[in-house]
């Protein structure tokens, strides 16, 4: 090993954990970089590691006036989105991993990632990220490390979790910690892969620089190993969003919600409610990911893992999403939207006017008319948590929020109606088995495409899918209060294929109904699907600008739609084999003989 390696791993450490320089050691072995560093998350680090990204061309800094400390970076045009179809889950038993995730043997799967791994930092730094997922000194926080050898990546986890010296001290010399390996690689599409070892607390991710890929912390680890170590521990890691919403009484809910990827979570977590609510507040726990667990009051008590945001560029704007603009106005890396000639960002759907010349997402010029996309559709965005301007004041608490309400949404250009609630727990969970959505640009493939994802965990869940659902149906058994179940769709659409329902800020006359709900203070009209609003004393639709046909189409329930969905359902449910859940198999079968079908 190279002397500075050494100097790195025994007398410069900021460790003594026995495990980690072992690991470090073992890794740094086998993929040979020129220079170890490790990261403290400090402020000094933070403007070293971004003036070598500069002098290097991985970041490009935007215009200091408009955005102080906020840098662009374009990935390679191959490596713009999660890659699933090159994601693998490795567990000894293939069965394991289930029908909606590629498998790969472990051993079969370290062989050929140490191929790849073997020398690749050569000529390379790599950096020791230590972080944590959660808030620190949580009970119900975990510990990862990551080792790349991207700067882009060590920048973006400052900014997405608790990084550096703390993540360090609340280790100590415990054993118990996600190793997670990263190298950006050559960035050929054919060596790349992502790996998982859900046995050995352990990621391997070769061959990509994109974000879901490679900040191990988000999918990988609180997604992913997250719900394998849930369903063994007893808790839920879920797709979801947090919210507390507060009423002029001052009476604050707490809420979840699953939406797959680009299909409303960050733009409802920070939600700015419609003007006939005045008074009413919603403030931001998390965006993406919920940690869920089972309080000594018999509740379910939620932590966002996260300390940051990497939402969707395109469509945010001031009318949207203000909460969202605020949040990426400093101290936020873009990657792959477009640039002003003043140096400032653009995408698709920002306020304004469409600028006549900017640098697209790839940095060729490009002219208003220009049929092609200045920003990438997947550009994001990657923001401090800290820059929210309704960041909930509880985001830091260390034992998280009281949930009353979980809600499961898709992307449904018709069938799903605006809301309903769920019977009970065990027809919720159905619900969320049941969501489907159209796909969207957050993963590579055909957009636009129906597919099944239940509780929007399709890409992220990191073992079988009918153990899941099992595991969801269980926990029943341990919360003496449950949250209420409901499900939504904002995104209905007429003969135009506009959408109907206006969405954004008026989600809040939904959200309003369902914190009613929660409370018991207004009754329903019961369906086949489940309860939903009634026509009197059901949503405010005051100052709403939305006809009354609109309201009862976005509300409406077609039974000749319900048959053909129903059918839709049976290949997912015979994919789980005979992990289907019982419970869920009859729920199916009770809908079947309400819909008479
Ligand atoms: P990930 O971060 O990838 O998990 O996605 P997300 O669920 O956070 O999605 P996000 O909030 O970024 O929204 C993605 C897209 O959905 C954007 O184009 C938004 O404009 C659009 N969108 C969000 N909320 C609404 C809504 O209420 N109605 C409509 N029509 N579009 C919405
Ligand atoms: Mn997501
Ligand atoms: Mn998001």
């Amino acid at each position: 090993m190279a002397p500075t390696q050494t100097a790195a791993l025994q007398g410069n450490a900021p460790t003594k954990n026995a495990e980690l320089l072992a690991w470090v050691a073992k890794m740094a072995q086998m993929t040979q970089p020129d220079n170890i560093v490790w990261c403290d998350g400090s402020e000094e680090e933070k403007k070293r590691f971004t003036d070598l990204a500069v002098k290097e061309g991985i970041l490009i800094p935007l215009n200091q006036q408009k955005r102080p400390g906020c840098y662009l970076h374009r990935s390679n045009p191959n490596d713009v989105a999660r890659v699933e179809h090159l994601t693998f889950i490795c567990t000894t038993n293939k069965e394991d991993a289930g029908p909606t995730n590629n498998w790969m043997e472990p051993e079969a799967a370290y062989t050929k990632l140490t191929h790849l791994f073997s020398g690749c930092m050569k000529g390379r730094t790599m950096y020791v990220v230590p972080y944590v997922m959660g808030p620190l000194g949580s009970p119900y926080a975990k510990i990862g490390v990551e080792l790349t050898d991207s700067v882009y990546v060590a920048l973006n986890m400052r900014i997405m979790t608790r990084m550096g010296k703390p993540a360090l001290d609340m280790l100590g010399d415990s054993n118990d910690f996600n190793r997670g390996l990263h190298s950006t690689g050559d960035l050929n599409p054919d060596r790349r892969y992502i790996c998982h070892f859900p046995q050995d607390n352990t990621i391997w991710s070769f061959g990509s620089g994109y974000g879901g890929n490679v900040l191990l912390g988000k999918k990988c680890l609180a997604l992913r190993i997250g719900s394998y170590l849930g369903q063994h521990e007893g808790w839920l890691a879920e797709h979801m969003l947090i919210l507390g919403v507060t009423s002029p009484k001052g009476e604050t809910t707490y809420v979840a919600a699953a939406f797959p990827s680009a299909c409303g979570k960050t733009n409802f977590a920070m939600m700015i409610p419609p003007k006939e609510y005045e008074g009413w507040k919603i403030e931001t726990v998390g965006d993406d990911i919920a940690w869920m667990r089972v309080g000594p009051d018999g509740r379910l008590w939620a932590i966002n893992p996260e300390a940051g945001y990497f939402g969707v560029a395109p469509g945010t704007n001031y009318k949207s999403n203000p909460n969202a603009m605020a949040s990426v106005a400093k101290d936020t890396l873009f990657t792959n939207v477009a640039m002003t000639a003043d140096g400032d960002v653009w995408w698709e759907g920002m306020d304004g006017e469409v600028p006549e010349e900017l640098t697209d997402w790839q940095g060729r010029p490009w002219k208003r008319g220009s049929g092609e996309k200045a920003a990438h559709p997947n550009s994001r965005f990657t923001a401090p948590a800290s820059n929210n301007p309704v960041l909930s004041p509880k985001a830091n608490d260390p034992m998280g929020v009281p949930i009353s309400a979980i809600i499961f949404g898709g992307r449904r250009s018709n069938t799903v109606p605006l809301v309903i609630q769920a019977f009970n727990w065990t027809h919720g969970v159905f619900l969320g088995a049941t969501m489907g959505s159209e796909t969207t640009a957050a993963a590579t493939g055909k957009v636009g495409v129906v597919r099944r994802d239940p509780m929007a965990m399709l890409p992220f869940c990191g073992y079988h899918m009918g153990d899941y659902l099992q595991h969801w149906l269980n926990m029943q058994k341990k919360i003496s209060h449950p949250p209420k179940i409901f499900q939504v769709n904002w995104f209905r659409q007429d003969k135009n294929g506009k959408f109907i329902w206006p969405g954004f800020g008026d989600n809040m006359r939904v959200l309003e109904w369902i914190v009613n709900r929660v409370h018991g203070r207004v009754p329903t009209e019961e369906t086949l699907l489940g309860w939903v609003p009634r026509a009197d004393q059901g949503l405010n639709l005051k100052g709403l600008d939305l006809s009354p046909d609109a309201v009862s189409e976005v509300t409406s329930i077609k039974e000749d739609e319900w048959k053909a969905e129903l059918k839709s359902q049976e290949p997912f449910f015979e994919s789980l084999g005979l992990k289907a859940p019982e419970a869920l198999t009859l729920q199916r079968k009770l809908l079947i003989s309400r819909l008479g079908s």
